[in-house]
């Protein structure tokens, strides 16, 4: 049984949803839809993801759209079924926002059983191509990976702030990984002298042992630890795919939340935190050649399935006179951009001293960007596949 979750519902429909499954349902009060799907499960009084989301007659058409086109790409495992009166025009839009299906408004409690069972398979299926069970069974922290097409468009300035905030939310439970293998600059970002770097965390005594690990990383003032990066090109080379692949295992079995800076583009380190990634954030700076890389690499991360299902768009170095809009930028990558963080002054010379600008106590437009990206997994319920299916066949 899937777990249904219903919004823009009147009376008379909750009722026909709960006789179609059981009473199974958790039914969102009336009013607005936000666009951003993390602001509609914080409502979630469990905090537990559903299956199906169920759209009702109540909801604007085009709140239900926008919503349904961030679903899409943000949490590719819930499938959005729309009740309203089929066109041939709301057919095509609702295909193009990846809603699953469309039932009339008359439709009984068999036909809304009969979708909410299509819906909550494909749910399911797409879950499993994105994430084995088995392979995640064992994590617990959150993975979040900052990635870019191109370079000096502010990963490491993203991936610094991101921590330091997230280890507010999570002290000493939060660690931060370079792995711009060749050219990592998190130490000097966070003005760090490591003693020990990414290779020595992921060869010798490091590799077999958590608590030996945990003994060679960083700590910053914050209570922030972290994997600096290699002393040179040549040493960080040696570090390879499937080094990454364990050293985050191992980490995120000790971690609340491990932040991983990376190289630009898609190297062989790149995917293998993508894969073991419960999010992405993708960067670019607001401008034409950014953005077209920033499409480019979604269409390739899309086929490779390799989007994990938590994604974030932000876009950098935002300025009003560069001439692109939020809204240019969303129809050219074709899904939504998630938080926008304007160019300001006093990011390069927060990264000159090693203070990330989160923590300078500065009252920058850039700092309260920074903070609504760090609320976004400070306040998101963490749901692993596994843990879900496990947990809801135990409700059930
Ligand atoms: N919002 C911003 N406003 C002004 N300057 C910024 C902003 N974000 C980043 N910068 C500056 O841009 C420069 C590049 O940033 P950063 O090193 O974070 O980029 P990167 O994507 O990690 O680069 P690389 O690909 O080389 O690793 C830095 O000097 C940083 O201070
Ligand atoms: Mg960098």
């Amino acid at each position: 049984m899937s777990r249904v979750v219903l919004a823009g519902a009147d009376a008379e429909l909750t009722r026909r949803v709960q006789d179609a499954v059981d009473g199974d349902v958790h039914a969102l009060p009336p009013g607005r839809l936000p666009g951003d799907p993390t602001r509609l499960f914080e409502q979630l009084v469990d905090g537990e993801l559903p299956d199906v989301l169920l759209i009702g007659t109540l909801a604007p058409q085009a709140e239900v759209l926008t919503l349904a086109g961030r679903l899409d790409v943000q949490c590719p495992g819930i499938s959005v079924v729309l009740v309203a009166e089929p066109s041939p025009e709301l057919w095509q839009a609702a295909m193009r926002a990846g809603i699953r299906d469309l039932l009339p408004p008359t439709a009984g409690p068999a036909e809304i059983a009969a979708a909410v069972d299509r819906a909550g398979s494909a749910a399911a299926g797409r879950r499993r191509v994105l994430r084995p069970t088995q392979e995640t069974a064992s994590y617990t922290g959150r993975v979040i990976t900052v990635a870019s097409p191109k370079g000096g468009v502010g990963k490491t300035t993203v991936a610094t702030n991101l921590a330091v905030g997230l280890t507010a939310a999570a002290p000493q439970s939060t660690v931060l990984v370079d792995l711009d293998v060749q050219f990592g600059d998190v130490a000097s970002a966070l003005g760090l002298l490591p003693e020990y770097t990414l290779p020595d965390a992921v060869h010798g005594p490091a590799s077999e042992d958590t608590m030996v690990l945990k003994t060679f990383l960083t700590q910053h003032p914050s209570g922030l630890y972290a994997v600096c990066g290699a002393e040179s090109p040549a040493a960080g080379d040696a570090v390879t795919g499937p080094d990454v692949t364990r050293l985050l295992a191992a980490l995120a079995r000790e971690f609340r939340y491990v932040v991983v800076d990376t190289a630009p583009g898609l190297s062989e380190q790149t995917l293998a935190a993508l894969d073991r990634a419960t999010d992405v954030v993708m960067l670019s700076s607001m401008d034409v050649p950014g953005v077209r890389g920033l499409r480019k690499e979604l269409d390739v991360l899309r086929e490779l399935c390799m989007i994990p299902a938590g994604r974030h768009v932000v876009m950098n170095l935002a300025d009003p006179r560069g001439g692109l809009s939020v809204r240019d930028v969303e129809t050219a990558i074709g899904t939504g951009v998630d938080v926008v963080l304007p160019r300001s002054a006093a990011v390069p010379p927060s990264t000159n001293q090693g203070v990330p600008i989160i923590a300078s106590g500065r009252r920058d437009p850039v700092v309260k960007e920074l903070r609504r990206l760090v609320a976004r997994f400070a306040a998101t319920p963490l749901v692993q596949p596994g843990r879900y299916r496990a947990k809801h066949r135990a409700a059930s």
